[in-house]
């Protein structure tokens, strides 16, 4: 009998998470104050983050170790488990050998929950009694209400409108866990009503949800802002998943020749990669190939131009330099709600940039294609975000079918998709189509870019 699943001993759980910040090649671009056009400080970050979370942004220390406080809420479904995929394998007819790591069995039913734990924690240590955030599909938003019960603060989540109409149970979730949401745009903040004030029809857009989460900090007392996705402190979090898939590869006695993981912000393939990129730049696996895979209808790294930008609509956040499709890039409404960003986290960007990782972009048809072979041979159902990486291990995988390649490949499944079947509906129906962003929107947006003060 070969083993399927490799599980870890909840003794075996990482203590630390992984911070490549100090093993960048090349470091990373600073963060730009948009007033001032000079590197931000802590200070100026204080208003929305507490400082453990902002030192941790900035932290040139190589780990950080997980607070006790942290892991022992992480225990409630971590170590998560290692498959190996023999019935796609099988499906397919390939020689390569595919793993997945599954961080779909969280309360919240993806990977968000490792961060936002970690972020609800150190600002209830800071005395911060409310939370306000943004979220698309409702998968962070979910997480952040999950983590604010565990620790007893409020929180307020602005969702996107066309998620929040398409997708009702992930509010359901986020109230049932005590936190209270409202579609964006909304009339709560200044943000949300000059959107509405433009178009009252519009369906919103994280860039958009963000500054409303952004205003709304900045405006009540004892609230802080927390983001889902993007900023290193978020992707640090997240890499517990590839701490753990680590050992677990090991356990299966494998190196990957491959990794996959979906990009939005690029937090799950952020937290998947870094442990492995570590060892690409050392050298000790140069030839480790790591592809982040995101939709034809937001195809921030492969179409987007690499500048700073802001991270929201209004422009309220610090510039950053990361791939980017213009701050007022409007995604259409495509299934993989968690992807519709305009922008992309500036390690992920820089990594890109340095030739560290590639990236590929897919079409909403065949990328719920993949995800229903997959459902069908493996079992699981994925989140429409997490069949995206599917679609490119199983074309990786189908690659070695032609070549005779026994290539070890390794994906991330991000989430469950037990709240997306009427997306899977669609799909199923035929009435789904696929969507590439017309070149001229992109071009048009990214003319707004912010001039950088001298
Ligand atoms: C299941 C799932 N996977 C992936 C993503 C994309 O986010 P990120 O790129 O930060 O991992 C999301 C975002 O909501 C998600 O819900």
């Amino acid at each position: 009998m070969e083993r399927s699943v490799f599980f870890l001993d909840q003794k075996e759980m990482p203590t630390s998470w992984y911070n490549i910040l100090p093993d960048l090649p090349v470091p990373l671009p600073a963060v730009l104050h948009p007033g001032t056009g000079k590197p931000v400080t802590p200070n100026d970050l204080a208003r929305l983050f507490p400082m453990a979370l902002i030192m941790q942004e900035f932290s040139p220390d190589r780990y950080i170790e997980i607070p006790e406080e942290i892991q022992d809420i992480y225990r409630t479904w971590r170590p998560t488990g290692l498959h190996r995929a023999f019935k796609l394998e099988k499906a397919l007819g390939t020689p390569a050998k595919i793993f997945y790591k599954y961080e779909g069995t969280s309360p919240a039913g993806s990977h968000k929950p490792n961060t936002a734990i970690a972020q609800a924690y150190y600002n209830m240590k800071e005395g911060v009694k409310r939370l306000a955030t943004e979220t698309g599909a409702g998968q962070w938003g979910s997480a952040l209400a999950y983590s604010c019960a565990m620790f007893g603060m409020e929180l307020k989540v602005y969702m996107v409108k066309v998620s929040y109409n398409q997708k009702p149970y992930r509010r359901i979730m986020m109230e049932t866990w005590g936190a209270k949401c409202v579609p964006s745009p909304s009339t709560d903040t200044k943000a949300g009503r000059d959107a509405l004030a433009l178009d009252p029809m519009c369906g919103g857009s994280l860039g958009l949800a963000i500054s409303e989460a952004v205003e709304d900090a900045v405006t009540h007392d004892n609230t802080h802002y927390s983001l889902g996705s993007v900023l290193n402190h978020v992707l640090m979090h997240q890499t517990i998943i590839g701490l753990e898939s680590m050992k677990q590869m090991e356990i299966a006695g494998y190196y990957p020749d491959i990794l996959v993981g979906c990009v939005g912000g690029g937090s799950n393939f952020g937290g998947f990669a870094f442990p492995f990129i570590q060892d690409k730049i050392t050298g000790k696996h140069k030839n480790l190939r790591c592809i982040a895979v995101e939709p034809q209808a937001c195809p921030s790294l492969t179409k987007g131009l690499y500048e700073y930008d802001f991270g929201d609509v209004a422009g309220m956040t610090p510039l950053m330099k990361m791939h980017t499709l213009g701050h007022s890039f409007m995604p259409p409404p495509v299934h993989a709600g968690g992807l519709r960003y305009h922008g992309m986290s500036p390690i992920i960007s820089h990594l890109y940039n340095l030739k560290l990782i590639e990236a590929k972009a897919v079409f909403q048809i065949p990328t719920f294609q993949a995800g229903v072979q997959f459902a069908r041979t493996e079992g699981i159902l994925p989140a429409p975000e997490s069949c995206h990486a599917i679609r490119v291990a199983v074309d990786e995988a189908l690659a070695c079918k032609e070549s005779g390649q026994s290539k070890v490949i390794l994906f991330n499944l991000s989430g469950h998709g037990h709240f997306d079947l009427s997306s899977y509906d669609e799909y199923l129906s035929g009435r789904l189509a696929d969507y590439q962003y017309p070149e001229e929107n992109i071009k048009a947006a990214l003319r707004t870019l912010p001039k950088i003060p001298a």
